[in-house]
């Protein structure tokens, strides 16, 4: 296709590119002038981490063409700060934290700078409306919109511009305003996330992905493929030296597809080309065979005699079980006045961090495989790299890049021996950046579970026996599934002293995309259960919801359902905290004597401190 010249602005320059046509202006900003302060988030004019000003207007660039940037005049993040300098507006974002994982931040400053630029005295109300059309995921909003009311304020005079000063360091850090030390590079765009990170000679990887939940592959022909204009390597499972199983717990994953795929989405065979739309379009070249295989979708029907089998070789599809006992629940239940029984279900959740999954890799003259991608668990993967390519551990090196969010989303490795293998193969560098429905299709999600809880207390409201059975959906492949069950189990009967504790949960296999690590690490799901039914429980014995967890509550010494002593214990604190903070009233149907604005409005909260100083070093969870 013929190229077209673009002749543009940028950032106060003249710039003249030929260009693709089908080329976006964000594209253009981040490929061709390696302005990549912009980023895609979404790529369909949802987040706003691409904004940039074209004449003077916001926009979003992943939804204009680049041949519309013709004879304009561009903005982007970068060109804000003047000499290094950073704006009011930029340096109140570093002033009151508002940037965390940082990826959506050019955006964010891009619209507060619209904001501000356009009405230097606009309301809170108005803030919010005019940054409506960008999304953060970590800061919840409330220091981004502290951060553009200070620059307004300090822009228009009703505060002195000392108010941007690092507070005076006293004795402690407790309580005091520390600056965030990569905070500079993110409001400005200047720091690198792995998509952003390019070098010489360097090819993109694209991946050819299952359109089956359970198919055997018949035959894999990639002959045409590598024969496509500007295909440097075509990856396949026959590409793997070393052991081709990995997990951080199971080695049941292959790195690509070895003659089964188990869930929509498992990568099949992946090629590394100049660029991303040749290997898009090599990608259509590849011929596969598969033959359908009954599958299953529903955890309690996958533990069903005669279910599909997820992983042949196994006799169940059970992936971990993990039990917990704790005195005798029948003695316990004999003691209850009361028994209660529920079954309560939570649902399978997406991370949707802003940053979709990006690496790069190549070879060192040395031979060391080097690979830069957002992982969370970056000694981990490093070791199971290292199986895979059948190298010692001192040749493979892994470097932790930014994380744009990741929430336990990026703890489990999913693609990074993709590109390890693509680089080894093309003796180039090779970038890998996930859209985001391939990010949404793939990534691992947070467990859905069903429990069923039964509780025996006495009238006046101890518990006497609890008795949780949990099942879950883990998904393809086992991921960080026994973890996550294990951690379900640890805090499942909640941080009450209870004599009489049976929990199994069970981590299952089925054909769905796989769950893997999320923030609490499936206590979050037990609790819900737990916490539930104590709400019922002091329901059913006329008694208050904080009465009923105080007579409950571990204080210091309790030992725990696994046995666990713990020196410490501030539960009752925090209950009385939490009463007081939240103006509950006992007596009143469901203690509702307080609005969301009596517990301090928007932006502030209820001091809050740990219920349970765990010592638990069986938790392999860094979240
Ligand atoms: Fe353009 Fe999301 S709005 S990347």
């Amino acid at each position: 296709m013929p190229k077209i010249t673009i002749q543009t602005t940028v950032n106060g320059r003249s710039v003249s590119k030929d260009v693709d046509p089908s080329l976006r202006l964000l594209d253009f900003l981040r490929e061709e002038l390696y302005l990549t302060g912009a980023k895609e988030g979404c790529g369909a004019g949802e987040c706003g981490t691409c904004s940039v000003f074209v004449d003077g207007v916001l926009m979003k660039s992943c939804l204009m063409p680049a041949g519309k940037a013709q004879g304009t005049t561009i903005e982007t993040v970068e060109g804000l700060a003047e000499r290094n300098r950073l704006t009011v507006l930029q340096q109140a974002f570093h002033k009151t934290g508002a940037s965390q994982c940082g990826y959506c931040i050019p955006g964010m400053v891009m619209a507060a700078t619209s904001c501000l630029r356009g009405n230097p005295h606009a309301s809170l109300d108005e803030i919010k409306e005019h940054l409506g059309g960008n999304i953060c995921r970590c800061t919840g909003y409330s220091k981004i919109f502290e951060a553009v009311e200070l620059a307004r304020d300090v822009l228009n005079g009703s505060v002195p511009a000392t108010a941007l000063q690092e507070d005076a360091f006293k004795d402690s850090f407790l309580g005091a305003n520390v600056r965030r030390l990569d905070a500079p590079s993110k409001v400005t765009g200047a720091l690198k996330y792995a998509g952003d990170m390019t070098m010489p000679g360097m090819l993109h990887l694209q991946v050819l992905r299952s359109p089956h939940a359970h198919a055997r592959i018949v035959s894999l022909d990639t002959s045409e493929a590598e024969r496509m204009p500007g295909v440097e390597a075509v990856v396949t499972s026959a590409d793997v030296p070393g052991v081709d199983g990995y997990g951080v717990f199971i080695h049941d994953q292959p790195v690509l597809a070895r003659g089964k795929v188990r869930f929509v989405g498992d990568a099949v065979a992946a090629i590394a080309a100049e660029t991303v739309a040749q290997a898009r379009d090599a990608l259509e070249k590849i011929k596969v065979v598969y033959e359908e295989l009954p599958a299953v979708f529903d955890a309690e029907e996958a533990m069903k005699p005669g279910a599909p089998l997820v992983h042949e070789g196994n006799t169940d599809n059970i992936c971990q079980h993990i039990p917990i006992r704790k005195g005798n629940i029948e003695d316990g239940f004999a003691k209850a006045d009361v028994i209660l029984e529920e079954t309560f279900r939570t649902q399978r959740v997406e991370h949707a961090y802003l940053e979709p999954e990006a690496g790069l890799a190549y070879v060192e003259p040395d031979g060391t495989v080097t690979i830069h991608s957002p992982s969370q668990n970056i000694t981990h993967h490093r070791h199971m790299l290292a199986h895979i390519l059948a190298m010692p551990i001192n040749k493979v090196r892994m470097i932790m890049s930014p994380v744009g969010g990741g929430f336990g989303g990026k703890e489990d490795m999913i693609y990074q021996g993709i590109l390890a293998l693509a680089a080894i193969k093309s003796r180039r560098p090779v970038r890998y950046v996930f859209t985001r429905e391939e990010s949404i299709l793939v990534s691992a999600k947070r467990h859905p579970f069903v429990m069923r809880l039964r509780m025996g207390l006495t009238k006046d409201g101890r518990i006497t026996a609890t008795h949780m059975h949990s099942i879950s959906d883990g998904g393809a492949y086992a991921l960080s599934t026994p973890g996550v069950m294990r951690k379900h189990c640890i805090l499942g009967a909640g941080p009450y002293e209870i004599d009489n504790v049976r929990i199994d949960a069970y981590g299952i296999y089925t054909n769905n995309t796989p769950s893997g690590a999320f923030r609490t690490f499936g206590a979050m799901q037990s609790l819900f259960a737990t916490e539930s039914m104590m709400d019922m429980a002091a329901e059913k014995l006329g008694l208050d919801p904080f009465e009923i967890r105080r007579i409950n509550a571990m204080r210091d010494g309790a030992v725990t359902h696994t046995q666990q002593k713990l020196g410490s214990v501030s539960m009752l604190q925090v209950l009385d905290t939490l009463e007081k903070g939240s103006r509950w009233q006992p007596g009143v149907p469901n203690g509702r004597g307080a609005t969301r604005d009596d517990l301090g409005g928007p932006g502030t909260r209820a001091p809050c401190t740990l219920g349970v100083r765990l010592r638990d070093t069986s938790d392999v969870a860094a979240e």
